[in-house]
């Protein structure tokens, strides 16, 4: 049966342990350049309806480097725009493609294109989760600390759509993952009420930042307003005063913190440029570690779990 990743919670926690090993084997390969060329003769098609620049190039770099062709499908240019149901878009491409990996605004959309498609599809970012960007950020803490166990993540800003995603990796996972958001923004009660109730990790969600940094391993942030809610930038600016990641917060944190923003960052809001560039900042190795888990990714998706 076909493996998709609509969230995290499609994987089992072997193979999300599965993707970690062979993504660093494919970055050891890429490293000493050597290039195997598993999906030659492949291709993927990359269905975007927001603005991308890492999780869209490294995944057509991924497919290219992996032998095979990404096209680039913008939604607004296909019959989605003109009212063709998801179900007939994703049967027709179906028959084209090895995979879809999407990035749109509803996360129903993206499991609609699932349920009806023959082939994966892969979330690359709803308004909900994304998940891809926690795969490839775990990867990171790996490289950074060695593995999970024991490892305090701090989240702070916005309950949005990266952090829903490190809730359902902490539930399946089980490491510690405390949120500091404000009150009015806080993650959705569904995704933490799964998260508790299947899953095993020790996830808090307080209204702090100085609590959630204080011990952290890795601190965490994202943009206070993301994409589709340009409109509130300036009432999330007032909403997330004293939610900034500075040099404060981060000497409260364990010595062997790490600094990690998934990007694009802007740099006086939810974190300072001196965090941001400083010599705890990993987020230069977490941009391109995207391009090692997604060739990961798509090569088990395409070849191994069919
Ligand atoms: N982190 C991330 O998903 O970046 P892009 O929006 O540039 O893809
Ligand atoms: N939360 C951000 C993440 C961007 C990669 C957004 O959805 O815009």
């Amino acid at each position: 049966m076909k493996q998709d990743i609509t969230t995290l919670w499609d994987l089992s926690e072997e193979r999300i342990q599965y993707l970690f090993a062979r993504a660093l084997e494919l970055k050891k390969q890429h490293r000493e350049n050597r290039r195997d060329l598993p999906l030659a003769g492949r291709s993927v098609g990359l269905m975007f309806d927001k603005p991308s620049t890492r999780t869209r190039v490294s995944f057509e770099a991924a497919m290219i480097q992996l032998g095979g062709v990404p096209m680039f499908i913008s939604v607004k240019d296909t019959q989605i725009a003109r009212n063709e149901p998801v179900e007939d878009t994703s049967r027709v491409l179906s028959r084209y493609l090895d995979a879809l990996v999407v990035r749109t605004f509803s996360q129903k959309f993206m499991e609609d294109l699932a349920a009806s498609a023959d082939i994966p599809v892969i979330n690359a970012l709803t308004d909900l989760y994304h998940p891809c960007q926690i795969l490839s950020d775990l990867l990171t803490v790996l490289e950074a600390r060695g593995d999970l166990s024991g490892a305090r993540i701090a989240w702070i800003g916005d309950g949005n759509n990266v952090a829903h995603s490190w809730i359902n990796a902490a539930a399946i996972l089980g490491f510690n993952l405390t949120l500091a958001c404000p009150a009015t923004h806080m993650p959705e009660g569904f995704i933490l009420e799964k998260a508790r109730q299947e899953g095993r990790g020790d996830i808090r969600v307080v209204n702090d930042p100085a609590e959630a940094a204080e011990g952290a391993h890795v601190i965490y942030t994202d943009v206070w307003a993301s994409m589709g809610q340009e409109s509130e930038q300036h009432q999330r600016e007032k909403a997330f005063a004293g939610f900034t990641v500075d040099q404060r917060l981060v000497d409260l944190a364990s010595p062997d913190v790490i600094v990690m923003h998934c990007l694009p960052a802007h740099r006086g809001e939810e974190i300072t440029h001196e965090v941001l560039e400083g010599e705890r900042s990993v987020v230069w190795d977490q941009a391109e570690n995207k391009l090692h888990m997604h060739k990961a990714i798509l090569e088990a998706l395409v070849l191994t779990w069919r």
